[in-house]
């Protein structure tokens, strides 16, 4: 199927898939408070994601498994009311959705109701079906999570590529098919193999976007503060830094100081 080229003034999730299927390719980045999604949506990016990254990045805690459901609201809210152009998505943080597919759609309904975001995102695949066509079933769109899901970090035991065993990989695109087939609208794999994720991408229609999975998918996600290089202890091949502001901060924030004690800071313009 062919679809006109467009501009997209606002996104959908109609929009990715015509992106897909025109292979024009899809820009993600997360965003966990106002200011930074005001820069993130002005600068063009598709899909603004408030990822539960939120829980290392914004509160520092290991993994993302101890942020809570009103947490994630506060930061999704503070996002939507910056964004005018992307498509704002947000994780169901871990204990929201795994147990029943009523408690999943108790959770999906407060996050769309006092965010106002315009789509979820749920880690896994087959173990998280009813949950997931729960929500669906609610006119909640989906976008799906599979290969390192970093909420099941102490099944897995280590941040390494997923997949890369024959068993876990056609699973992977079991679950991939299945997310489709009940209606999903994309799906972020994340850290597997490019070759395999290539392959979802080519094997499913709705739009795959990637983080640390190649070049062969429909677009690309990357957390914020990782690529413009706030955070600077984290490392991973697949992360492309664009500015180190954790140093130009530092340089910043240090001449600020030594300006206050030596009394250079505020002149005689600076005051009242
Ligand atoms: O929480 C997050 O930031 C994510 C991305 C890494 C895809 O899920």
């Amino acid at each position: 199927m062919s679809v006109a080229k467009k501009d997209y003034k606002i996104v959908t999730t109609k929009s990715l898939y015509e992106m897909k299927v025109n292979g024009e390719k899809i820009s993600m980045l997360t965003a966990y408070d106002y200011t930074m999604a005001k820069i993130v949506d002005s600068s063009g990016v598709d899909v603004i994601l408030v990822g539960d990254s939120a829980s290392n990045v914004m509160a520092g805690h290991e993994t993302t498994l101890p942020i809570t459901l009103d947490q994630m609201i506060y930061h999704a809210s503070s996002v939507v009311r910056a964004v005018e152009r992307a498509l704002v998505v947000v994780d169901l943080p871990f204990g929201t959705y795994q147990s029943d597919s009523k408690t999943a759609l108790r959770s999906a309904i407060k996050v769309m109701k006092e965010s106002g975001a315009h789509a979820l995102k749920l880690e896994g695949g087959k173990e998280i079906k009813e949950g997931i066509k729960k929500i669906l079933g609610a006119g909640i769109p989906v976008m799906g999570h599979l290969g390192l899901t970093p909420q099941s970090i102490y099944k897995f035991g280590t941040y390494n590529v997923r997949a890369k065993e024959e068993e876990e990989a056609n699973q992977l695109i079991e679950d991939a098919k299945m997310l489709e087939k009940i209606g999903c609208f994309a799906i972020v794999l994340e850290k597997i193999p490019a070759t395999l994720a290539e392959k979802v991408a080519q094997t499913v229609k709705i739009p795959i976007i990637g983080i640390g999975a190649g070049g062969g998918v429909d677009g690309q996600v990357l957390v914020v503060h990782d690529m413009i290089g706030m955070n600077n202890e984290f490392n991973p091949r697949f992360l492309r830094r664009y500015m180190n502001l954790f140093e130009d901060m530092s340089n910043a924030i240090g001449q600020y100081v030594s300006d206050v004690k030596s009394k250079d800071f505020p002149n005689a313009n600076e005051q009242y």
